[in-house]
């Protein structure tokens, strides 16, 4: 390696470790780092959008696949889709592959009933928590963003006839309630589902005191993997390894859906013996 690019690649894992990686955060928040920097760095309000949508465009152009949905789950005042509907552009205009962004809530009504039993935690959430505004929201989204009012129990049948969306790249699921987060998984298993190979997910509701697997979305992804075997849904493993946040708490919270029926049919487009070690 000549000695400037050792000296810089020594700099900048300087630059990753504590107590240097806050300030050196800082600064790039400050220099307006482009979209893969500040996906590295976890410079965004909703970083685990940035890092999904950002690894859902790179595979999608390792697919060949041009466009895609991401998707938000449970929507509320739509902080977080506003998030996810700006880091799609700033995705899209950095890698080329055009978003389309797609948000599934209740609306005014907020929370459904609840199941009656532990799995919907009881304990912790409440029919009617989190109402919309709809029309304050609305007119804080632009075109890219299709707002879906209703029950994901009846509105995600449809969502592919109805609206033509590209394959799925992103997902996030923020429903709280285990009834509901189960029948949003349904979107990856219908007979009309389009998605990339390898779809992350980020969970919102799977770490505190009150979570547990026999409950809420950690529940409602083992029961999908139970009954599914086109699709099953595991952790992102190894996702800190390299970064200059490991600790940053919603890497643990990153999943993926693997198609692994389509994944059975692909092929590595790439000529045999091209993979080298860099010792071969
Ligand atoms: C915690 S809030 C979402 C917050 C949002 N993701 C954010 O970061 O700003 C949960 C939302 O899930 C919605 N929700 C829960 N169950 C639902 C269901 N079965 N169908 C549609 N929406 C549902 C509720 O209406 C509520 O607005």
């Amino acid at each position: 390696m000549r000695p400037i690019r050792r000296l810089g690649s020594w700099v900048t894992k300087m630059a990753m470790e504590p107590p240097f990686r806050i300030p050196t955060r800082r600064l790039l928040t400050l220099a307006r780092a482009n979209v893969r920097t500040r996906a590295f760095w976890d410079i965004s309000p909703y970083p685990a959008y940035l890092f999904g949508i950002l690894s859902a465009a790179d595979s999608a152009q390792r697919q060949g696949v041009g466009q895609i949905s991401v998707i938000e789950f449970g929507v509320a005042g739509g902080n977080g889709l506003v998030a996810m509907e700006r880091e799609a552009r700033a995705v899209e205009l950095a890698t080329g592959v055009r978003i389309q962004v797609f948000g599934f809530d209740m609306g005014q009504s907020g929370l459904p009933a609840l199941i009656g039993d532990y799995r919907d935690s009881p304990e912790v959430w409440r029919q009617g928590d989190f109402p919309m505004d709809e029309s304050r929201l609305r007119s804080r989204l632009s075109q890219r963003t299709v707002l879906i009012l209703g029950n994901v129990r009846d509105t995600v049948d449809s969502f592919f006839d109805r609206y033509s969306p590209p394959p799925i790249g992103f997902i996030s699921v923020d429903l709280d309630l285990y009834s509901s987060a189960k029948e949003a998984l349904r979107i990856l298993t219908l007979p009309t589902t389009r998605m990339l190979w390898h779809v992350p997910m980020y969970f919102d509701d799977i770490t505190g005191i009150a979570v547990h697997r026999f409950a809420g979305e950690l529940l409602a992804i083992q029961e999908f993997n139970d009954t599914n075997t086109a699709v099953k849904i595991d952790r992102w493993h190894g996702l800190g390894g390299g970064r200059p946040f490991p600790d940053q708490g919603y890497l643990g919270n990153i999943y993926i859906a693997h198609d692994l029926a389509s994944i059975s049919r692909a092929r590595a487009e790439r000529l045999p013996g091209l993979m080298r070690l860099s010792n071969s």
